[in-house]
């Protein structure tokens, strides 16, 4: 039986650690040619690894050119927990990855697949529309500036929060924007996961995470995510566009049954 995406070149960030490496894993077992992108040498899973620190204009615009043509699905997985400073926050989490995406577009093969990861924390995104919508043409020269005259700052992990927000949103609003060529967007929201930076939302978040710790029945492991993300890259999930998809346990209708009182 041919595997599930045997045939396919998939780039996917942030595979040095937690997610990104278990996404690479997988997608290397379910037949893909992965190409890894980290600011961390790794060689585990993937094909080829291209370093780049994805906060960094200059080198995204040097990632893209060296990266092939007819990629079949970009996983954009690299992130930075809410402990990092908010402007390196947003760069990486939401600046960063529209930009790599949106010069790789030229680059994908036609009926490609992107992922963006997301996360629990961007739950709230329809509160937070203003912002967002300023937030639409961030450039990184200006991210300073619009973390210190808009709610994204250090401050309770609010730039953390907004990024995963402003992702979400973008996921949703490019759910046709490139359906011409068959290029597919979504995003995955994990809940708490087990990884390298889970003790950073709970530094971060205290009493909140402890609660949210509290009434899960366990947190999440790689393992839990990256089938998911797998299963967006792969061509059974065609007709799934411009959607988020939590994994969480159940958290988020957890929180939503709260807000609506159901
Ligand atoms: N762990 C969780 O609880 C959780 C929950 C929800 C969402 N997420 C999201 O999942 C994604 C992966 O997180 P993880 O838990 O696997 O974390 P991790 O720290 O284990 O992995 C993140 C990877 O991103 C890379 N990275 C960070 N900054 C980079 C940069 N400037 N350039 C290039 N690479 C960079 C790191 O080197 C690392 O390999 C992140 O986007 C995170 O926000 C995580």
């Amino acid at each position: 039986m041919k595997k599930l995406l045997e045939g396919k070149t998939i780039v996917v960030t942030g595979c040095a650690s937690g997610i990104g490496w278990e996404t690479a894993r997988l997608c290397k077992a379910w037949g893909a040619s992965v190409l890894g992108v980290d600011r961390t040498m790794t060689h585990d899973h993937v094909e080829a690894l291209y370093k780049c620190d994805l906060s960094d204009p200059a080198q995204i615009r040097q990632l893209v050119q060296a990266l092939p043509h007819g990629v079949h699905g970009i996983a954009n997985v690299a992130g930075l927990p809410p402990t990092a400073p908010a402007e390196l926050v947003l760069k990486v989490n939401l600046v960063g990855l529209k930009a790599f995406t949106l010069a790789m577009i030229p680059k994908l093969a036609d009926g490609a697949s992107v992922v963006n990861l997301a996360s629990l924390a961007g739950l709230d995104w329809a509160s937070h529309i203003s912002s967002i919508h300023d937030s639409e043409a961030l450039d990184f020269d200006d991210v300073a500036e619009f973390v210190r005259t808009h709610d994204a700052g250090d401050a309770g992990g609010r730039s953390y929060f907004f990024s995963k927000e402003a992702l979400i949103a973008w996921t949703l609003q490019h759910r046709w924007t490139w359906r011409e060529r068959g290029i597919r967007m979504n995003a995955v929201s994990p809940g708490p996961v087990d990884t390298p930076i889970l003790g950073d939302f709970v530094k971060t978040l205290g009493a909140r995470a402890e609660e949210d710790m509290r009434v899960m029945d366990r947190p999440g492991a790689a393992a839990d995510i990256a089938p998911v993300v797998a299963f967006l890259l792969s061509d059974l999930s065609g007709w799934i566009r411009g959607t988020n998809i939590p994994v969480d346990g159940g958290m988020s209708s957890h929180l939503l049954c709260n807000m609506h009182a159901l």
